[in-house]
């Protein structure tokens, strides 16, 4: 799907990319309404206008926080595409049926990182989808995934199972083809660590100690999404957002974060882990489970693996 040499340059839209994949109808319809809803939150951000765009007037007068609007564009698309079964969102204490018989269920953090609105820094939207209603299940049953990044530019990342693809939203706020089938090496040099480091158990900062003597570089955004777009449009490295003293189940969610960026990762050739087993094999307890994360390279996720292992078992 590159251009010839010589031949006039054409741009590969999202639809055109999953069609030509031959993908479920309906998954494809999925995906494409979640990223016309993205159209309508990146403008929210951009222009600061809360519940307006997109959404009909629906909400009113009401000023919403911007990922309350985010879920309800995202719902609301969601519910009108006639194949849903199950919604689990991040802004939402329970699992909505929406039909019981729907084809798909999707579970998403509608804007990842919303605290980080506010000092301009990169957020994003991170979705998962399930054939059937169960979305209580282990990520390896993901049927796709994808992740938006609202930053300088829009870009949409996602999997299918077959390889992990990059777009960007051109002027006409359409999604084109800018990588397709990204790779991550096994090893790399930059580094992204959430949490505090004086709260690290001896792996971990075994770990973290070793990626500084090798000379890995520190890039940390504090968002997850273009923490994790880093590592994979780069194409090396490793994201940690590790088990604490205090907090042993780290921050992140399985469900909304985690799952579908391991996902995306694994597609790409790297790997995510907990420290001691793949994340896309964690059982949610439910649908606030956290889950420790080391995702990225593969190598560098064996390494930590082995720390904890090692150091800590
Ligand atoms: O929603 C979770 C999140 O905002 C992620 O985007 C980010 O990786 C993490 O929290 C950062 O958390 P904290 O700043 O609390 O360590
Ligand atoms: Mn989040």
């Amino acid at each position: 799907m590159t251009n010839e040499p010589g031949s006039t340059p054409f741009q590969v839209d999202l639809r055109r990319h999953l069609r030509e994949r031959e993908e479920d109808r309906d998954l494809t319809r999925v995906i494409y309404e979640l990223a016309t809803a993205s159209r309508y939150i990146i403008n929210s951000i951009r222009t600061g206008e809360l519940g307006v765009a997109g959404t009909s007037n629906l909400y009113g007068e009401t000023q919403l926080e911007l990922d309350v609007l985010a879920d309800r564009i995202i719902r609301k698309r969601m519910t009108h595409t006639g194949v849903i079964a199950c919604i689990a969102s991040e802004e939402d204490d329970e699992i909505q049926v929406v039909d019981p018989n729907g084809k798909y269920s999707i579970a998403y953090d509608p804007l990842d990182g919303s605290s980080l609105v506010d000092v301009n820094l990169a957020v994003g939207t991170i979705v998962g989808i399930y054939k059937g209603a169960d979305v209580l299940s282990p990520g390896r049953e993901l049927v796709a995934a994808l992740y938006v990044l609202y930053g300088p530019r829009c870009t949409l990342v996602y999997t299918t199972g077959h390889g992990t693809h990059e777009f960007a939203m051109n002027a006409l706020m359409e999604y084109t083809l800018v990588q397709e089938d990204i790779k991550i090496a096994e090893t790399g040099n930059i580094y992204a660590p959430g949490g505090t480091r004086n709260k690290y158990t001896p792996a971990v900062e075994a770990f973290v100690s070793d990626l500084e003597d090798r000379g890995s570089k520190l890039r940390y955004s504090g968002g997850f999404v273009p923490d994790i777009n880093q590592v994979l449009i780069k194409g090396h490295g490793v994201f940690l957002y590790p088990h604490l003293k205090g907090l042993p189940r780290g921050k992140l969610r399985l469900l909304y974060e985690l799952n579908p960026m391991a996902f995306l990762i694994e597609q790409a050739g790297g790997a995510a882990s907990n420290g001691h087993k793949r994340i896309l094999d964690v059982e949610p307890e439910g649908i606030g489970h956290c889950e420790p994360v080391f995702i990225g390279s593969k190598a560098d996720v064996a390494k930590v693996e082995e720390l904890i292992r090692t150091l800590e078992s």
